[in-house]
């Protein structure tokens, strides 16, 4: 199966563009129940103050951050990766690529919103030192609490930072850094 020779090494991390859209709507009605619609994607390209990746495995897109800066904050808005690739690290990638960027631009503070019952998502933010900060009741259209997570980067651990040789296994190197 195509999804077992991934070498997560061969992923290309870049900013998305139009051609980008079709696959990424793809991805997200496949994945959400109130998925974005073409618009909101395609305002996502020209917004100044939004930088949204895409992530692409053999010159096809599998996954997609998008997320708004303000001031020296951010909010991730939208992430998902194609159900084919979930669960080997794909996201986990895109949100350290994300991070190191925003710190690079002097960002101090990221949040996000995640259903309470998302657990993968959860883990995936935690893993990066994200932390439950507030709820918001009903915030989904089924009736679903959301939980808001926040991250600030003094607190961050990047890939980029704790594997600096380049040579050893970003999965490995979080959990002894962070003693897990
Ligand atoms: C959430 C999402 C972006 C994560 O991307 P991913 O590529 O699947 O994530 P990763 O493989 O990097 O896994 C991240 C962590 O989640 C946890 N995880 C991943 N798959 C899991 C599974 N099947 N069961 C339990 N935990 C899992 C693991 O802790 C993992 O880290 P680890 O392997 O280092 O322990 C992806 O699953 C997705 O698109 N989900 C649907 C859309 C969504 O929920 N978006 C987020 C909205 S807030």
């Amino acid at each position: 199966m195509l999804r077992r020779n991934l070498e997560l090494g061969s992923l290309k991390i870049r900013e998305a563009s139009f051609k980008d859209l079709f696959r990424v709507v793809k991805i997200e009605r496949e994945n959400f129940s109130k998925p974005w619609g073409l618009g909101g994607f395609v305002s996502e390209l020209v917004k100044r103050d939004s930088i949204f990746l895409v992530v692409e495995f053999e010159d096809n897109v599998i996954g997609y951050v998008v997320t708004w800066i303000s001031f020296d904050e951010a909010y991730i808005a939208n992430i998902a990766v194609d159900l084919n690739y979930q669960g080997i690290g794909v996201g986990s990638r895109l949100i350290d690529y994300l991070l190191n960027i925003l710190k690079e631009k002097g960002i101090r503070r990221v949040i996000l919103e995640v259903r309470l019952s998302n657990f993968v998502a959860r883990r995936l933010y935690e893993k990066f030192g994200f932390k439950v900060v507030g709820i918001r009741k009903n915030m989904y259209h089924d009736g679903e609490d959301g939980l808001v997570m926040e991250v600030r980067f003094e607190n961050i651990v990047t890939i980029k930072e704790v594997c600096d040789d380049g040579t050893r296994d970003y999965r490995e190197t979080l959990k002894e850094q962070r003693g897990i």
